[in-house]
Formats: structure tokens, sequence, C-alpha cells
């Protein structure tokens, strides 16, 4: 990831981190770079059994390049959920698909990693992305689609306060086929967060 656009998201981030009013969270909050390269990867290998079928990430240098440099575009967020004690990563919040103008909207993807998952920690971590998107990226909906087999990942979005929106038969190419999944939404009016001032592509009516 360039310097520049690294700098840009590591403050915008931490200027994020700074407001936060619960001191009793268990993680924080990065935007991936290079320097994660062998974490990351070391993670994804360890992470298959819990990953497959629902989720593939990088598992080369190379994919990882590309997948960082995916994520240097303004409408592509890549957020690490690390754990505030020891640092280590313990999943990832990808806000993919950003739209600006009457929209302000982003779609969510994600996933835990093995060593840590199962702790609570991706609970915390996307309240976290969830606020951060809303505050800082001034969004106005967040949307995760899944498939309705995916039962951790429901109860997740479910804990996180997101609401079901409705059902899209073969919404999204994954593990080789079209897959129906279940459209599950949360706006920045649900937990009380208005942007100030609003995005600049937001029309004034
Ligand atoms: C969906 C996924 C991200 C959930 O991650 P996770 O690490 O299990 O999430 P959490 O640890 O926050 O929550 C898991 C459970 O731990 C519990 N938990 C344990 N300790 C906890 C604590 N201290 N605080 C809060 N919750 C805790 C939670 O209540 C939750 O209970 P549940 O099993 O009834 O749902 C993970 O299963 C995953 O990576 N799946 C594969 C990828 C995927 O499906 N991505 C989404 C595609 S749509």
């Amino acid at each position: 990831m360039s310097s520049t656009v690294r700098s840009v998201n590591d403050a915008v981030i931490e200027a994020f981190l700074g407001n936060q009013p619960d001191p009793s969270c268990r993680v924080t909050l990065r935007h991936l770079a290079s320097c994660d390269e062998e974490e990351f990867l070391n993670l994804v290998s360890a992470s298959t059994e819990l990953h497959r079928p629902w989720m593939a990430l990088p598992s080369t240098p190379e994919q990882y390049r590309a997948y960082l440099t995916r994520y240097e575009q303004p409408d592509e967020k890549s957020v690490l959920i690390c754990v505030r004690n020891s640092g280590a990563i313990a999943g990832v919040v990808n806000v993919n698909s950003i739209i600006r103008g009457r929209f302000q909207s982003g779609s969510i993807a994600y996933a835990a990693f093995g060593p840590t998952a199962g702790q609570g920690y991706m609970t915390e971590g996307l309240a976290l992305v969830v606020r951060y998107s809303f505050e800082q990226l001034q969004l106005h909906r967040l949307e995760a689609q899944i498939q309705p087999e995916n039962h951790a990942s429901l109860r997740l979005v479910r804990r996180v306060g997101f609401r079901h929106e409705g059902y899209s038969p073969e919404l999204l190419y994954i593990d080789g086929a079209w897959r129906d999944h279940e459209r599950w939404a949360i706006t920045n009016t649900m937990i009380k967060i208005v942007p100030t001032p609003p995005h600049a592509t937001l029309p004034e009516r």
C-alpha cells in the first residue's frame, strides 16, 4: 500500500479510536498493510477449515499484494481486528463496493482467524467497524449478504444489531456456484449516529 494512502487511513482510524468511549473493549482496529503479510498468510493457512466454504482470503504472497492494491481504492476498505493486549490479528472486516451520492452504502465481508475465533472478538470488532463506517467513513448503510446455512455469520450480524431485509436467489458466486443469500443491513439511524458534516457527495435534497 502506498505510504500516502496508508498514512491517511491510519490518521482516520486513530482519530476514531481516540474518541471511543468504551475502555473495556478488548479489540482495536487498523487498516491492512504490507507489513501484515506474513502474519495474515499464516492465519489464513491456519483457518482453512473455519473459512471453507464461506470465504476465500488471499493465501499466497502474490494474492496478498493484489488484495492490498484493491484496498487502496477509495471505494474499498480492509480493516483488521486486533486483540488489544497482544496485538494479534483476530479477524478482518472488509467494507466493499462503497457507493456515495444518494446511497452512502457499503457491502461487508468478514472472517475470524482460527487461533482466536469463538472468543467474542469478532462481535466486538464488527461493532467497532460499524461505528467507524458511520462516524468516519460517513456511510449511511452497511449490508451483509449471508448464505442461509452460515449460522455463525447470521448469529454474528444479529448480535451486532443488523436487521433482516430479504432473500436474494443466486446473489453471489461463492465456492464455484451462484449461491442464494439472506441480506442483512444496519443503518446509521438505527444506532443513532448521524455524520456531521454529511459526506460531500450526499445531495442536499
Ligand atoms: C462468522 C465468523 C466471522 C464468526 O466469528 P467468531 O470468532 O466465531 O465470532 P465471535 O467470537 O465474536 O462469536 C462467536 C461466539 O463466541 C461467543 N463468545 C465467546 N466469548 C465471548 C466473549 N467474551 N464476549 C462475547 N462473545 C463471546 C459469542 O457469544 C458467539 O456465540 P455463538 O456461538 O452463539 O454465536 C466466523 O465463524 C468465520 O470466520 N466464519 C467463516 C467466514 C464467514 O463465514 N464469513 C462471513 C461470510 S457471510
